[in-house]
C-alpha cells in the first residue's frame, strides 16, 4: 500500500515529463521522481508494509546487518535537522550530519556522481512532501573492526567516488542521460560491478558481474557472458517489467524493477539501454563468487536446512525431483506455460554456470515481484517453506538436474554451494579475516593500514 502511494507519486512525476532538454537532463525532474530513480525507498522502507523512509530494513552485508536509517523528516529520529548541506553530505560523500561514516551500504560512491540540482530537488521532496516519522530505526552493530566508523574515512579516498558527472559534449543527450541514470542515481554497478578484497569497486571492471549475498548480479557490458545476445526491446521490457524472453528478475534485481525501474519513463529507460551498449566489454569471468575464498570452515557442518521435514526419498534423483516439486509449473519438458506465466526453463540464462547462485536462490527463496499491480509469484523451497522444504543434497541434485538437462552444459552443483548460499553467499576474504581468532591481529592491522593510507592519500591530496 505505501510502496503504492510512492509509486503513484513516481508515475505522476513521470506522466508529467516530457524526453530531457538538450543536456543530458536540462529540464529540473521531480525530487520524488529523482527518489524514485535512485531506489531510496528501496532500503529505506522496511518491506513492503513498512512505512514509506522509516528505515529498519537490514541490508545484509559480509560483515553483518547494516541497517538504514530513518530519513522522513522527524527531527528526533530522522533526518529533520540536516540543512541542504548536511544532506548533499550525507547521500553523496558518507558522512553524517553528527560527522560519523556511514557505511557504503548505502550507495554514495554511486550517488556521488548526482548533480547539484537534483540533489537539491531530492532535499525540498524529503523536507516537504514525506512525512515524519518518529519512531528510531534500530541502530547496526557491527563486529570489530568494522564498528570502527572512523576506517571508512581511508575507505573513502580509496572508493569513495567523485564528482558528479559533466555531460560529454561528443555524446547525444540519450548516451549522457544514460550514464547518469546508470553510474549515477540508478546506481546499477553498485551490484552489478564485481569488488576487490577491501570491498571497493573494481572500476577497471566496470559492469563486469558481481556478487550481491546469495545472489549474483549478471555482466551488462557487450563482452563474452554479456548482454550481446539481448536485443534492445528485450532489455527494455526486462528493466522495466521484469520479464524478457529468457531472462526474469528475481531477487534484488526483483526489487529494483519494483520500487525503481517499472516508473522510469520510457526515454529513461531508452537511455539506459543505449548508455550499456557502449560500456567498455568485459567478457564474464567465471562467476566473482569462485574467486571467493573457500568459506567452508564458516558454514557450520550441522547446518540445521539438512534438518528439513522433507518427506522426499533422500536418494530421490533430479529427474524425481523436478517431476514432483517443479514439472508441475515449469512443464515436464521445461516449456513453462503457453502463456508464459511460469517460465520456460529450457534456454534461461539461469541456467547459465555464472549464474549457478541464482538458481540456487531462486528455488530456495522462490519469485516475488509486483509490477502493475500484477504479483509474480514462485514459491520457495527453503527450510521453512509450507510447500516443500529441501535439503542442501536435494536441491544441489534438482539444480544439477534442471541445468545439465535444460541449459547450455553439464552442471554438477554441490550441497556445499547450497549451504553457502542458505547461509547468505560467500564471505569476503576482509571477513574471513575478521573472523575470531585471527580478527583481533588482522582486523586492527587492517584499520592501520586503512589509516595509514588515508593519511597518505590526504597528504597527496593536499600537496597538490
Ligand atoms: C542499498 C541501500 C540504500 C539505498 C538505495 C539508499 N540508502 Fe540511504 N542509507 C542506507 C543505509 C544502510 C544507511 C545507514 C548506514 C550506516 O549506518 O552506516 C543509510 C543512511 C542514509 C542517510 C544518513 C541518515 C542518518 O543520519 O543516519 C541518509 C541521509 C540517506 N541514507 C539518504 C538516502 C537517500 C536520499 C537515498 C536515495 C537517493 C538513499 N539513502 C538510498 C542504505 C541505502
Ligand atoms: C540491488 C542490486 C542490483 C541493482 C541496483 C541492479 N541490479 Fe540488475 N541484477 C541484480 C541481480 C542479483 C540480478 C540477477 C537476477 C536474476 O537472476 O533473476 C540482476 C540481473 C540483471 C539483468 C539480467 C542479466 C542476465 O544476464 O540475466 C539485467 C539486464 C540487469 N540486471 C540490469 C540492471 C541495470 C541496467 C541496473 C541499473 C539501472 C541494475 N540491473 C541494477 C542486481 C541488481
Ligand atoms: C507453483 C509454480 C512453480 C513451481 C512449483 C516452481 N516454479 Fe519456478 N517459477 C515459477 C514462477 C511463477 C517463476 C517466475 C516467473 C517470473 O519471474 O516472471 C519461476 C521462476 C523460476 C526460475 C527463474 C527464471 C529466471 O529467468 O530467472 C527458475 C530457474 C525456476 N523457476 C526453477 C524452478 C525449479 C528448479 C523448481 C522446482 C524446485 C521450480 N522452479 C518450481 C513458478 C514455479
Amino acid at each position: 500500500m505505501l510502496s503504492k502511494t510512492i509509486s503513484l507519486f513516481a508515475l505522476c512525476a513521470g506522466a508529467m515529463l516530457g524526453p530531457w532538454g538538450a543536456a543530458g537532463h536540462a529540464e529540473q525532474l521531480s525530487g520524488a521522481y529523482i527518489a524514485t530513480t535512485a531506489d531510496c525507498a528501496a532500503c529505506h522502507t522496511d518491506g513492503k508494509n513498512g512505512t514509506p523512509f522509516a528505515g529498519g530494513y537490514a541490508i545484509t552485508s559480509p560483515m553483518g546487518s547494516i541497517i538504514a536509517s530513518n530519513i522522513t523528516p522527524s527531527k528526533e529520529f530522522g533526518i529533520g535537522d540536516y540543512s541542504l548541506r548536511d544532506f548533499s553530505r550525507a547521500v553523496r560523500e558518507g558522512v553524517r550530519k553528527d560527522g560519523a561514516h556511514l557505511y557504503p551500504a548505502m550507495p554514495y560512491p554511486a550517488y556521488s556522481k548526482m548533480s547539484d540540482a537534483d540533489i537539491a530537488a531530492l532535499y525540498d521532496y524529503f523536507m516537504n512532501d514525506v512525512a515524519p516519522v518518529d519512531v528510531a530505526a534500530p541502530q547496526t552493530d557491527l563486529p570489530f573492526p568494522f564498528s570502527v566508523r572512523m576506517s571508512m574515512a581511508g575507505w573513502n579516498l580509496l572508493y569513495g567516488g567523485g564528482a558528479p558527472l559533466v555531460d560529454d559534449p561528443a555524446q547525444s543527450p540519450e548516451w549522457n542521460r544514460g550514464r547518469y541514470l546508470v553510474e549515477g542515481p540508478a546506481h546499477c554497478g553498485t551490484c552489478h560491478t564485481p569488488r576487490n578484497l577491501l570491498m571497493g569497486s573494481k572500476t577497471s571492471a566496470f559492469l563486469a558481474g558481481g556478487a550481491v549475498g546469495p545472489w549474483f548480479a549478471p555482466n551488462l557490458t557487450p563482452g563474452a557472458g554479456g548482454l550481446s545476445d539481448w536485443s534492445d526491446a528485450d532489455l527494455s521490457a526486462y528493466l522495466s517489467t521484469g520479464v524478457a524472453e529468457h531472462a526474469r528478475a528475481s531477487g534484488p534485481m526483483a526489487e529494483a524493477v519494483e520500487f525503481s525501474l517499472q516508473h522510469l519513463n520510457d526515454s529513461d529507460i531508452a537511455a539506459i539501454v543505449t548508455y550499456l551498449r557502449t560500456v567498455p566489454a568485459q567478457d564474464t569471468a567465471q562467476a566473482d563468487t569462485a574467486s571467493m575464498p573457500d568459506i567452508a570452515a564458516f558454514v557450520p557442518a550441522d547446518h540445521s536446512a539438512n534438518r528439513s521435514r522433507h518427506t522426499l526419498a533422500d536418494d530421490a534423483s533430479g529427474a524425481q525431483l523436478y517431476e514432483t516439486v517443479c514439472a508441475s509449473c515449469h512443464g515436464l519438458s521445461g516449456q513453462g506455460s503457453a502463456d508464459g506465466t511460469y517460465p520456460a526453463l529450457t534456454g534461461n540464462v539461469t541456467l547459465e554456470p555464472a549464474q549457478s547462485y541464482n538458481l540456487i536462490s531462486t528455488i530456495l527463496d522462490g519469485v516475488s515481484r509486483t509490477v502493475d499491480g500484477h504479483e509474480t509469484l514462485m514459491p520457495a523451497f527453503h527450510e521453512g517453506s509450507l510447500v516443500q522444504p529441501l535439503s542442501d543434497d536435494q536441491v544441489a541434485t534438482v539444480a544439477s538436474y534442471v541445468s545439465t538437462k535444460f541449459g547450455t552444459e553439464p552442471a554438477d552443483i554441490t550441497a556445499q554451494e547450497v549451504a553457502t548460499v542458505r547461509t547468505g553467499g560467500p564471505v569476503a576474504l576482509l571477513v574471513k579475516m575478521a573472523a575470531p581468532g585471527v580478527m583481533a591481529a588482522i582486523g586492527a592491522a587492517l584499520v592501520l593500514i586503512l589509516a595509514g593510507l588515508a593519511v597518505m592519500l590526504w597528504r597527496r591530496k593536499r600537496s597538490r
